[in-house]
């Protein structure tokens, strides 16, 4: 669509969405006026949730939520601020207070949402988990953030039972059920029983703009994954971003159909929305493609934000699916996670009338930094064009910009609001995101065209992106080598139509070990239980010996290589 079109079609937004008009003048100052926060003392939870309370948008639906069993409830932001209020006291009561690390593993349920609110209110860091981990995922994180307080289901509670004795400064376990007065053993309380007694006032601490709201835990190459911390001063970003790069006004009904677990959930799936006071859909429920349809169809959901692998998906389900649903209600859809093919905007563009927008960002970045913006012209397979306030560059090992058209390292330009402010625990591991001077690195290679759109070309390191969910090789290799069969184990990413890449591993036994496919599917089983079920290997090649270099480290690029039929490239380290 060009931009006439466009305007023709919203001819409210032009203004809005003018992208030179918005690159003009831009400053954080200026938003943060927008955004009314001008003292030194902040709270995200009163601009996302009890501002809102003061004002028309009092009665206003904040959140609209459907279970998995058709349940449909919803919450103006009026009651979400009474809830949030009652469980900030509810969890002081616990002897929650500021700073404390307070993780949550549930599903999608209101209480999530309502969870992760109080605990921002009460000045503790959030750290939301998704409901697909399996014990180790847990206990790594846990342990790695001395987290006082688990808020979790009694059924997802068993799952990580065997580990918990792993977690000696976890103190509480608050159990959220439909039931009341169930047995709970020592340390756990029941969540519904507590907030029935909790006081409806709670008087929010106010914070610094550098203080923690949350940790995300994400993958590098090697090593545990790593406890991205960000902060309230966050907020800045998060608003305009949602504003401008999703396109949310008022009158949207907005989904995004990410888990908060992930970034995009916390981010654009709960404070973004919010910040801008916006009704937003949720569905806790898995993926389905006619559910998803429904969804759009009976809640008229305007604006839409998922990733290529769900699209990809729907796009696999046929046109004629599309056809059955009344998805006119649709003005405006974006996607994010991994590499969007021009073939899905195209189908994009024929089934649903309108442009998918792209959108670039990182666990690390906090926001979103490139995309596709709605008023420049979308170039499909493109991520589109640097938000305003953001310099992004393609640089080399030496912090040089490149020319246009050359491939090299995806750089940003340190100083945005909602840029990670530490790695939890580990300043050494936060010191390697800067260590090309004057420059955040992203991990990520691309180039720039003349036209200033910025393109992926892949990642610079081995971590796996498997259906928009970025996994780790060593959390996958840590996780098999538990496995009692397994000697060695190499794990990369393999191109997938579908998923963009799938994990693949490659497996040397231990002695008295015979590969098999019985044994491979008890490995796969394994893994989805011990680490995630998005994580494992959909893939297994038994091997006799894995290539090594000769300090011992497992060549998991000659693995891809040869896999994928490729040159190997230098192999001077290997061992024989
Ligand atoms: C990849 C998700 C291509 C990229 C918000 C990045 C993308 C990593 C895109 C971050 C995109 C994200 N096109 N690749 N539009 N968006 N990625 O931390 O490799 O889970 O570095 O954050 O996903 O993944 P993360």
């Amino acid at each position: 669509m060009n931009k006439t079109e466009i305007i023709n079609k919203h001819p409210e937004a032009f203004n809005l969405i003018c992208y030179e008009d918005q690159h003009k003048n831009f400053s954080w100052e200026t938003v943060k006026k927008e955004l009314g926060v001008g003292g030194n003392k902040v709270n995200i939870a009163y601009e996302a949730i009890d501002k809102h309370a003061t004002t028309w948008r009092k009665n206003k639906v904040a959140l609209y939520w459907e279970g998995s069993d058709g349940t449909h409830l919803k919450y103006t932001f009026q009651e979400l601020k009474i809830l949030s209020d009652k469980c900030a006291n509810m969890l002081q009561s616990l002897g929650v207070g500021k700073g404390d690390r307070v993780f949550l593993f549930l599903p999608r349920l209101p209480e999530l949402f309502i969870n992760m609110i109080a605990i921002a209110k009460l000045g503790a860091i959030s750290g939301p988990m998704f409901s697909a981990f399996g014990p180790d995922a847990v206990r790594d994180r846990l342990q790695n953030s001395e987290a006082k307080v688990l808020i979790t289901t009694p059924e997802l509670k068993e799952r990580v039972d065997a580990v918990l004795w792993e977690l000696p400064k976890l103190e509480r376990i608050v159990l959220v059920s439909v039931k009341e007065d169930y047995e709970l053993e020592e340390g756990n309380v029941c969540y519904k029983t507590l907030m029935k007694d909790a006081p409806e006032r709670f008087e929010m601490e106010w914070m610094d703009m550098e203080d923690p709201l949350y940790l995300l835990y994400t993958s590098g190459t090697t090593g545990k994954p790593k406890g991205i911390t960000h902060v309230h001063n966050d907020m800045i970003s998060y608003y305009i971003t949602t504003k401008w790069s999703l396109d949310l006004r008022d009158d949207d009904i907005y989904w995004c159909t990410a888990d908060p677990g992930w970034v995009t959930g916390t981010v654009y799936g709960m404070w973004g929305p919010w910040l801008n006071g916006v009704s937003m859909y949720i569905y806790d429920g898995r993926f389905d493609v006619n559910k998803w349809y429904e969804a759009i169809q009976s809640y008229k959901i305007t604006v839409w934000y998922t990733a290529p692998t769900a699209l990809r998906m729907l796009m696999k389900s046929g046109d004629y699916l599309v056809a059955q649903y009344d998805l006119e209600s649709l003005r405006y859809i974006c996607s994010v996670g991994e590499p969007l093919n021009p073939e899905v905007i195209k189908w994009g563009m024929n089934v649903y009338n309108l442009p998918i927008h792209d959108t670039w960002w990182q666990t690390e970045t906090g926001s979103i930094m490139i995309a596709n913006y709605p008023c420049i012209p979308i170039k499909p397979g493109s991520m589109g064009k640097p938000f305003p306030g953001i310099k992004a560059a393609i640089i080399d090992s030496e912090g040089n910009e490149l020319p246009d058209g050359h491939h090299g390292i995806l750089a940003l330009k340190p100083g945005w609001p909602s840029m990670l402010r530490k790695v939890w625990g580990d300043e050494g591991r936060f010191n390697e995101y800067f260590n090309i001077t004057g420059w955040y690195t992203t991990g990520d290679t691309a180039y720039k065209d003349e036209e200033g759109y910025f393109w992926f070309v892949g990642r610079a390191d081995d971590v796996i992106n498997t259906s928009g969910h970025r996994v780790g090789p060593f959390e996958v290799e840590s996780a098999l080598l538990e496995h009692r069969a397994v000697a060695e184990a190499g794990v990369i990413g393999k191109p997938d139509p579908e998923r963009g890449e799938i994990i693949k591993a490659f497996i040397a036994l231990k002695e008295g070990f015979k590969p098999s496919s019985e044994l491979g599917e008890e490995i796969k089983k394994f893994i989805k239980h011990h680490l995630a079920a998005h994580a494992y290997p959909r893939e297994i090649e038994f091997c006799e010996n894995l290539p090594k270099t000769r300090s011992g480290k497992i060549m998991r690029r000659l693995l891809k290589a040869k896999d994928l039929g490729l040159p190997t490239g230098d192999i001077s380290t290997l061992e024989d």
